[in-house]
């Protein structure tokens, strides 16, 4: 008895919480330095914006990259580009695999091939709730730094294509539903409109 006692007053002493969920979380993240950011959400304009190269793959970028894992993780998402947490510098992170184990980093990433077509039903952390089929190419080489800094170049095909597609547009400020025909596009404008004000 005394023993639990003790240790929970160090805790909430530590993390000055009370609730379970966010002591648990405030000692991850600040256990291995890692943060939850916010998501931006159409139609803001900061989602327009055109993300600068990154010059260097320093200590300062691992920790954008380390936030963008843990938020994309914690969303849950399978791919989140650096725009969308209002980042404007070019890195994604990818990870389609069903552990949550496979993460892939892509800086300064450049399309270089792409081949064939295919339909896709797509969604997008900035555009909560909604789905749209959209064309991209089936497959795509892409030639990018990983965060270690070294050159790589990766040739994807299906899911993993249409991901590099769809996160390379947000730095480019291009957003999946600028795809579809301007109705559905005022659309899904209006609904996330309500939805942000009745928040
Ligand atoms: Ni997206």
């Amino acid at each position: 008895q005394f023993r639990r006692t003790k240790k929970k007053r160090f805790l909430l002493s530590a993390y000055g919480g009370y609730n379970k969920a966010s002591l648990i979380i405030s000692f991850f993240f600040r256990t291995f330095g890692m943060a939850l950011l916010t998501i931006l959400r159409y139609p803001d304009t900061r989602l327009r914006k055109q993300a600068k190269p990154v010059e260097y793959v320093d200590d300062r970028v691992q920790v954008i990259i380390n936030d963008l894992l843990e938020t994309m993780y914690g969303a849950p998402g399978i791919g989140l580009a650096a725009t969308q947490v209002n980042i404007h510098e070019q890195i994604v992170v990818i990870d389609i695999s069903e552990e949550n184990d496979s993460p892939l980093c892509l800086i300064n990433a450049k399309i270089t091939k792409k081949s064939g077509s295919v339909e896709t039903e797509e969604g997008c952390l900035s555009v909560p709730e909604y789905f749209a089929k959209v064309d991209r190419a089936e497959n795509v080489t892409v030639e990018y730094l990983d965060r270690e800094g070294q050159s790589c170049v990766l040739e994807a095909t299906g899911l993993l294509a249409v991901c590099i597609q769809h996160e390379l547009d947000h730095l480019k400020g291009k957003i999946f539903v600028d795809y579809l025909s301007s109705l559905k596009q005022s659309r899904v404008r209006k609904k996330l409109e309500k939805a942000a004000k009745n928040k």
